[in-house]
């Protein structure tokens, strides 16, 4: 997974709990790249899902919710750092549709190697609309995370229905089912 998504966490604990927790996740985990990501750097999953073991355990905060609240994190951060794929953006099924559809294509040419999940979307009706998260990580809280936070973005109420149709550990296929009420 590229870099950026391991820097963002890092920066997101520093900010929301302690440098002194940045720093003890570095020093437990013992990465050979002394805990340095470049965004364009690729790095494996485990890595992320053993800072974010030790920041569970520091904050008593369940791991999975953990990144699920990053995944919130991450959408903010996404917003300030690339805010023309919000240009003229006023509903949320337009912009997930643009995530596979215009944001996935360039991302692709900054990050040519990178791993993008699939985001494929359906619009059932006007109010509904299903978005599959297909990754070879095991990252569906983060996805969760996203699209919640897309949701709260737009100023949408809403309901998400999830189904994990997931098979094994090592990659994740779930669809989200949003319902604008
Ligand atoms: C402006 C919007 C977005 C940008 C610029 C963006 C960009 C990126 C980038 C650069 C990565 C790292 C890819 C890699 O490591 O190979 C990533 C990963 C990811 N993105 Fe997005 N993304 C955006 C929106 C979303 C949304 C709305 C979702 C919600 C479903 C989403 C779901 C994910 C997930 C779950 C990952 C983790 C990597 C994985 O599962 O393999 N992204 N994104």
């Amino acid at each position: 997974m590229k870099g950026i998504v391991f820097s963002e966490f890092l920066e997101m604990i520093e900010n929301q709990f302690s440098l002194n927790l940045h720093h003890q996740v570095l020093r437990e985990c013992q990465f050979d790249h002394d805990g340095v990501y470049t965004p364009v750097g690729t790095y494996p999953y485990e890595e992320f899902l053993a800072m974010a073991d030790v920041v569970s355990r520091e904050t008593n905060i369940d791991q999975q919710k953990l990144i699920h609240v990053y995944g919130e994190y991450l959408f903010s951060r996404f917003v300030e750092l690339y805010p023309e794929f919000f240009e003229n953006m006023e509903h949320p099924f337009d912009f997930l549709e643009s995530v596979d559809k215009r944001i996935r294509p360039s991302m692709n040419q900054v990050y040519p190697d990178a791993d993008f999940p699939a985001l494929p979307c359906r619009r059932l009706d006007e109010k509904v609309l299903e978005i599959q998260y297909k990754s070879v990580g095991p990252l569906m809280e983060l996805a969760y995370g996203l699209v919640q936070a897309t949701l709260e973005y737009f100023r949408y109420e809403s309901s998400i229905e999830v189904d994990d149709k997931s098979t094994t550990g090592d990659h994740t296929d779930v669809t989200f089912t949003i319902r604008l009420e």
